[in-house]
């Protein structure tokens, strides 16, 4: 017996394994293996496959301490997934530079399912998709490979994840998991391995596209409710009303929405519209309200680079030099994938300002090696006209004023409160404070 796995073995007697140990697949792998199942976690990356092994989990999910006496067996060979027969696919859903989905990943990982798994197989997709990918996309990948037929020698089924990255309290266990299957005897099985880890219970959809659209507008209503802010930012900017004062007094009706205006980066919310958009046009629709959202969240880092530099014209000096605080794509979690901040920089690279960026949380290896980008540590940065506090980490917020004021020069400059967290009550008299 280890350290944390359960004493006897749950209900569902399924050997599982988790395809892709990313954000997903990972937390997942040791949740379930801590249920008592043997649960196995492969992963096509050796060096990610090396740090589960050595208990190390850069992204920040699962703790050194989870990963202590754990029974979960990590893996990049195809022979380790023998004895599996409940699949769980968790791999990335990205999108091409055209836009589409880029189904490459799932449709590999489904060929890998497809070569090992046996008769009696279940396999579950988490990835979020378009409606009806998993059936139409993912599902005759796995026949072909393993040579059996859905319904008759295998079933599918689908599970989204609805995990918040850096989100202490909505885990896992803790938030309702939706499954889906095309039997109702696959369904049974896959709700009750869910049932075994997820405390808040599990939700049935009607139907695998059900469950796929459920997910997939989960985080479209995001955007869209995001991008409507955005763009009262900008009206109640231009007209000079501070738009969080507005939001504190609208919020006092019971009915208006809690969504405040933002970058929005990452590889979900900015992504997963366009899976939608997308299946929309293969039946001659044009998602015009999903997209014009898109569009406006995407052009707000350009806009906290023009108004840095107009800000800086009116205090009468030209912005030569930009410090930049935070460059993940959201407060207290070190991804750097497809982070906004990106947009601020190279709109101000375009305007000839010189940019330094600080960022406690994020890796350094990571901004350098995929990004191209030298983190500055905080004592090497030199007083800029402008600091542009674009990722409140718990960090920074910590620092607050004096922090920001040290990095100006002594004639002071403009400060940039993105997500407005800085007290306005303390602002030094000698800054000029902006907030979206
Ligand atoms: N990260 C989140 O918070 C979150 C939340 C909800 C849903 N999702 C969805 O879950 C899915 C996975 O997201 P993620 O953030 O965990 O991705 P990720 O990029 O963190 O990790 C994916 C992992 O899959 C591995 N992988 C890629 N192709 C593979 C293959 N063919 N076989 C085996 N492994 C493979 C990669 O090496 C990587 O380690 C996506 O569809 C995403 O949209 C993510």
């Amino acid at each position: 017996m280890t350290a944390n796995a359960s004493s006897s073995k749950p209900a569902h007697n399924r050997t599982i394994a988790v395809i892709g140990l990313g954000y997903v697949g990972l937390s997942l792998a040791v949740a379930l293996a801590r249920t008592g199942a043997r649960t196995i976690g492969f992963d096509i990356d050796p060096e990610r496959v090396g740090e589960c092994r050595q208990g190390l989990d850069r992204r920040g999910e699962v703790e050194a301490h989870e990963f202590v006496g754990t029974t979960a067996e990590f893996t990049h060979e195809l022979s380790a997934l023998a004895d599996a027969d409940f699949f769980i696919v968790a791999v990335p859903t990205p999108i091409d530079e055209a836009r589409r989905p880029n189904l490459r990943p799932l449709v590999r990982a489904s060929e890998t399912v497809g070569a090992i798994m046996r008769p009696g197989a279940i396999v579950v997709y988490e990835s979020t998709v378009y409606p009806g990918a998993t059936e139409e996309a993912c599902l005759p990948v796995l026949e072909r490979a393993s040579n059996l037929k859905a319904g008759q020698d295998f079933e599918i089924g689908y599970s989204p994840e609805r995990v918040n990255p850096g989100d202490k309290v909505h885990r896992l266990e803790t938030i309702v998991k939706v499954v889906s299957a095309q039997s109702d005897a696959a369904l049974d099985v896959i709700a009750s391995v869910y049932e075994s880890v997820v405390s808040a219970g599990v939700y049935r959809a009607s139907s695998i596209r059900v469950a796929e659209a459920a997910k997939v507008i989960e985080n479209t209503q995001r955007d869209v409710n995001i991008a409507l802010m955005n763009e009262l930012s900008t009206i109640l900017g231009a007209l000079g009303v501070d738009t969080m004062d507005v939001l504190k007094t609208a919020s006092t009706k019971w009915n208006f929405l809690n969504f405040t205006p933002g970058l929005v980066g990452g590889h979900c919310i900015s992504v997963d519209p366009y899976y939608l958009t997308h299946k929309a046009e293969t039946v001659g629709l044009h998602a015009e309200v999903i997209l014009a959202a898109r569009r406006m969240n995407d052009s707000i880092g350009a806009r906290i680079a023009r108004e840095c530099v107009k800000l800086s014209g009116k205090r009468g000096a030209p912005l030569r030099r930009v410090t930049i605080l935070g460059l993940t794509f959201k407060e207290n979690v070190p991804d750097l994938r497809n982070s906004k901040v990106f947009d601020i920089i190279e709109a101000l690279l375009d305007h000839g300002v010189h940019v330094q960026i600080h960022d406690p949380v994020a890796w350094p290896q990571d901004a350098e090696r995929e990004y191209s980008v030298t983190l500055t540590p905080l004592q090497d940065l030199t007083p800029a006209d402008a600091v542009i506090f674009a990722v409140p980490h718990a960090q920074l917020i910590e620092g607050g004023w004096p922090l920001m004021r040290s990095l100006l020069p002594e004639e002071g400059g403009v400060i940039m409160d993105v997500k407005s967290v800085l007290p306005r009550e303390d602002k030094p008299q000698d800054v000029t404070l902006w907030r979206l």
